[in-house]
Order: C-alpha cells, then structure tokens, then sequence
C-alpha cells in the first residue's frame, strides 16, 4: 500500500526574538545587484521597512520599495501593479530584480509571491489558479512576517481576490515557496487587537483542518497539536497585551508549526467558505474562520477517528474517553475563545447576504482546500453550514 507525504518548506528560517539580526548573514549568499521590498504604507509609518532598508544599505545592496498593496485581501489589480513596478526596473534601470523581500502579513506575503511568479513565468497570475499550475521557479523571496498568522511566509499557497468574479483564487506549487521567512516577534507587537485576534484564530484553523484532513502524517499532527496548545493558551493573552513579548513568541511558534502542517496536509471547508466570504465582502479571513470552525467541526466528527477526536481534545486542555463530550468541549471551547477575543459571533454581522449563501458555496466546492476536507459534502452541506453560522 503506498502512503507517501511529501513535506515542503522555505530552505532557511529564522524563528525566534532577535531573528532578524541573522538576515545579513543570508543575504550576503545571494549575489545581489538589486531587491524589490514589497509591502504597504502601515509597514513604512511602523518603521519595519526601514529597518530592512538599513541592512540592505549596510550591504551595499541596491533596492526600490513598492508599496502598493492598499488593504487586507490582495487582489489581481495590486499584483498588476506589482509587476508594473517590476518591469519598470528591468526596462529602466537595466538591473534585473533579483531578490523580492516582503515586509508584512499574509496580504503582503501573498502579494509577493504573486509578483514573484508572473515575473518569471509570465501573463497573469489568474493563469495559474489551482495547483501545480506554474512552471518555472519564481523569483527568489524572502518573506519577513509581522503577523501570527496566515504563515504565508512559509507556505506555497498565495490567495488572490479575483475581483471581477468575486472569487478569492488559490495558486498553489512548490516555486510559490518563499527561500527564507523569518518570524521575529519583535515585528509583531505593534499587531493591532483586532489583527493579534484575526490572524491568531486562523493559526487556531490552520491547526485544526491540518489535524483532520486527509492528507495528515505523524509528522503534520505532531505540528498541529503543538500549535493547538499554544494558541489556546497563548493568543488570549496575546489578545490582552501585546508587548507581552512571551505570548507573542509562542504565537508565533504556533503560526509557524500550524503553517508547516497546513502546508502539507492541506485544509478544509472552513476556508474554501472563508476564502470565497472573503471574496464577496472583503472582510478579515481569520474573523471567517473563527465563526465557520465549530460548525465544520461538527459536520466532520463523524468522519474523524474517534482516537484524534481525544487527542484534539486533549490539545486544547480537557482529557476525556468520552466521544460525544469531547466533541462537544472542543465545539465550546472555539466559541469560547472567538469569545474572549471579541471575534464577532455570526457571518450576518460580518456582511452576509441571503441572496449571496448559493453562489458562494457553489464557488466554495471548487477551492483546492475542499479536497483534503474528512467529510466529502455537496453544496447543499455548504449552503447548510453557511445558513448555521449566519
Ligand atoms: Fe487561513
């Protein structure tokens, strides 16, 4: 019988308070002639981009800042732009871009990779919508992250919103892979309250649909339940204060080991829904989970061992033999935690329409994180679960 898991990850990265100080060391084994910073105007007033800028004139490394990416959820506009820029610096300046270092959280991130991709593989980053699409490897990134978090930084996802249809598009390949992330919780506690909660119950989603999809390893479940035990220890008080620099670095242990399970096993029907929410009503993706989690969590325990179902449990703190009660603990115990992160309760508070539930769960079966999800469904389960959250 084959059983092959495969497991992917940037080659280098740089985890833990004071990270940062090793990006020279790196930097110097690329040969480097010019960088494109990719990243926004918030990461330029917070001062992150130009503790970037100092290292890199510190080496003597040329390099043009794009700052283009104007809210949460990238979209194909901003990479067209991206790649506007990009191509600017190969007509213009005669200096190929050779590196892309992105400042930011996952829409940065994503972004980055977008840029990176079309830039050598050429036309529209829609032509490779799905998986396994892109051909070529991309250009070069490294990926320094200030959230915890989507762990774009470490993953070979980039979701782009695809306005025009109102789909959030997933491209997936391994040349989508950033080379090196770093994750230095020093860039994340200027994370404002409501970011800490988003970004921090999609870690606690990314964990959870790793844990039960289909495509999970010994490997990808001893990752996601780590990531399940700090994050619902740590993220509340993350939450409360955000210069408690332990809680924000074992936050950022959790996005880390949560992205690498995810990054491989895959994930589930709490994001094919949040993805295509997020397409049509352009609110955060984390705040989408955090409502949608218990409900796709019920629909799957029929279809998840009993045996996980303990250790989940377990995971999150209570310690039971007893299936039907420790569903239920784990069903509580999310809502709790989207509770004390004042997450709202309901998708209608976040922007739901009625007239809208059917499309988007016909574009929900169609997102490539519906194939790992444990329980197989048709769109009227979508459309029920939709219903049960708003
Ligand atoms: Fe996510």
């Amino acid at each position: 019988m084959e059983n092959t898991h495969n497991f992917l990850l940037p080659k280098t990265n740089l985890m833990g308070t004071g990270a940062i100080k090793d990006l020279p060391n790196q930097l110097l084994s690329f040969k480097l002639s010019k960088v494109l910073i990719v990243t926004d105007k918030n990461m330029i007033s917070l001062g992150y981009v130009d503790s970037i800028e100092r290292i890199l004139k510190n080496l003597f490394i040329s390099y043009d800042i794009f700052d283009g990416i104007l809210h949460p959820n990238p979209t194909v506009s901003f990479v067209e732009d991206g790649l506007t820029y990009l191509k600017k610096g190969f007509n213009v300046f005669k200096r190929n871009y050779k590196l892309i270092i992105s400042i930011g959280g996952g829409t940065n991130h994503d972004c980055a990779k977008a840029i990176a991709t079309v830039g050598t593989n050429g036309g529209s980053i829609n032509d490779y919508e799905g998986f396994n699409k892109v051909t070529k490897p991309a250009i070069p990134h490294i990926a320094i992250n200030t959230t915890a978090g989507s762990a774009a930084e470490l993953t070979m996802f980039a979701i782009i919103t695809d306005q025009s249809r109102k789909v959030k598009m997933a491209v997936a390949s391994p040349f989508l892979t950033p080379y090196i992330s770093v994750n230095d919780p020093i860039f994340m506690t200027t994370m404002p309250k409501e970011v800490t909660a988003s970004s921090g119950i999609d870690v606690v989603s990314h964990a959870i649909e790793a844990f039960v999809s289909t495509e999970a390893s010994p490997i990808t479940d001893s990752l996601a339940l780590k990531a399940i035990r700090l994050a619902f220890e740590y993220l509340p008080r993350a939450y409360e204060n955000g210069n408690d620099l332990e809680a924000r670095e074992k936050m950022m242990f959790a996005n880390t080991m949560a992205g690498m399970a995810f990054n491989n096993a895959g994930l589930g029907y709490v994001h094919c829904m949040a993805h295509q929410l997020g397409g049509f009503y352009n609110q955060t993706h984390g705040c989408y989970n955090a409502v949608l989690l218990p409900y796709v969590f019920e629909f799957n325990s029929p279809s998840i061992p009993e045996e996980r179902i303990f250790q989940l449990c377990e995971a999150i703190g209570p310690i039971t033999r007893n299936r039907i009660q420790a569903i239920d603990i784990i069903i509580d115990s999310i809502h709790e935690l989207r509770s004390k992160i004042e997450i709202p309760g309901n998708l209608t508070e976040m922007g739901l329409k009625a007239g809208d539930i059917e499309p988007l769960s016909q574009n929900a079966l169609k997102d490539i994180s519906a194939f790992t999800n444990p329980r197989q469904g048709f769109v009227d389960d979508i459309i029920y679960l939709i219903k049960s959250a708003s």
